[in-house]
């Protein structure tokens, strides 16, 4: 396998990267670093680029012999995607239709695609299944569905091979403790959270109390980044097997409430946390948890990280190293 991934030095991505190490002849990052931190590629070849960069990335492709692409360059933020919706259509669909075009015109027809759970909207049951009704609430999880569609379309017409994998809450981060979580400006509960522990803010505001939950506060399924890069391996071994385009969810299939989050980090860290109900948060669905049995039916995974705390204490380890990020 010889594999380019773009936004390799994002958070999935670079756990995925270091993953791809051990089992790829050949790994090669393309970022163009407008999110990511290219401390957190460290072995991998890399090249900064962009997207739209038609003749870097082919040039790419071609001089490392690339024959499969692992596809984490996107935006990714809910509430951004609300403000400043070209950003979004702009990146997330122009910009994989261009990786695609390239791709193809270079001979390679396999891809790896992230997705999300924000395809499925608010869902009417949980767990939610691959074929639970698709009806995004924002415009970053329409981004994701316009492209796994359009995906669809390029694989029956122009022989693409792909494959989705709609992440539920991403979290942790690697047990060697050198890469993990580091947005700008940060927004996912659980580094806010560890963040609140290490003095840097003065409470963690809780969106919301009047759900329909146990305790009133939003369920989500929380899976552990290594066991996303995992699934990303079995999906490419499984393209270069010759599977036909399939789309599988990628949660633990239990669920958490942000008040049962924060008293497990209150448990990791042995530190209290000090809380504060805000209003709600527009867009968030009360509940989502995942069914994952199609993926580990289909290509046997199984996630490492089934307790919410080992979880945590990966992403506090790094937290407590790297204040600051990488930057730290
Ligand atoms: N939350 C708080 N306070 C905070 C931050 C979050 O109460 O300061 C709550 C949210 O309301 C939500 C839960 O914690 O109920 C998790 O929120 P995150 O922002 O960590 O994650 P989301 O569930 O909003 O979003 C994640 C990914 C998105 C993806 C989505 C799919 O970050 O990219 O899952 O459902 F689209």
């Amino acid at each position: 396998m010889r594999i380019l991934v773009t936004g390799g030095a994002g958070y999935i991505g670079s756990h995925t990267v270091r993953m791809l190490e051990n089992v790829a002849e050949q790994v090669v990052v393309y970022d163009n670093l407008s999110k990511g931190h290219r401390q957190a590629v460290q072995s991998s070849a890399f090249v900064q680029g962009d997207l739209f960069d038609s003749p870097l990335l082919a040039q790419t492709i071609r001089s490392q012999r690339i024959d499969a692409v692992v596809h984490f360059a996107a935006f990714s933020l809910v509430g951004e995607s609300m403000e400043k919706p070209n950003l979004y259509y702009r990146n997330n669909v122009q910009g994989t239709l261009n990786l695609l075009d390239v791709m193809l015109e270079n001979g390679v027809d396999k891809l790896v695609f992230s997705s999300t759970a924000a395809v499925y909207g608010e869902p009417a049951c949980v767990p939610i299944t691959e074929d639970t009704a698709k009806d995004p609430t924002n415009v970053y999880g329409r981004t994701k569905l316009i492209m796994e569609q359009a995906m669809a379309d390029y694989a029956a017409a122009c022989g693409l091979k792909f494959t989705a994998l709609r992440y539920f809450n991403a979290c942790g981060a690697h047990p060697a403790g050198d890469i993990g979580e580091d947005h700008c400006p940060e927004s996912h509960l659980i580094p806010l959270i560890l963040q609140t522990c290490l003095g840097k803010r003065d409470s963690i505001k809780i969106f919301g109390d009047d759900y329909p939950t146990k305790d009133g506060t939003c369920i989500r399924d929380y899976i552990h980044v290594d066991d996303l890069a995992q699934a990303h391996v079995l999906a490419l071994q499984a393209l270069y097997r010759g599977s036909a385009s399939p789309v599988y969810n990628l949660g633990n299939g239990c669920g958490f409430t942000v008040k049962e989050v924060i008293a497990a980090a209150e448990a990791v860290t042995g530190r209290s946390i000090r809380k504060e109900i805000v209003a709600r948060r527009a867009g968030d669905p009360a509940v989502l948890i995942a069914s994952a049995e199609k993926i580990r039916r289909e290509l046997g995974w199984k996630p490492e990280y089934r307790d919410i705390q080992s979880i945590i204490q990966t992403a506090w380890q790094w937290h407590q190293t790297h204040p600051e990020g990488f930057s730290s």
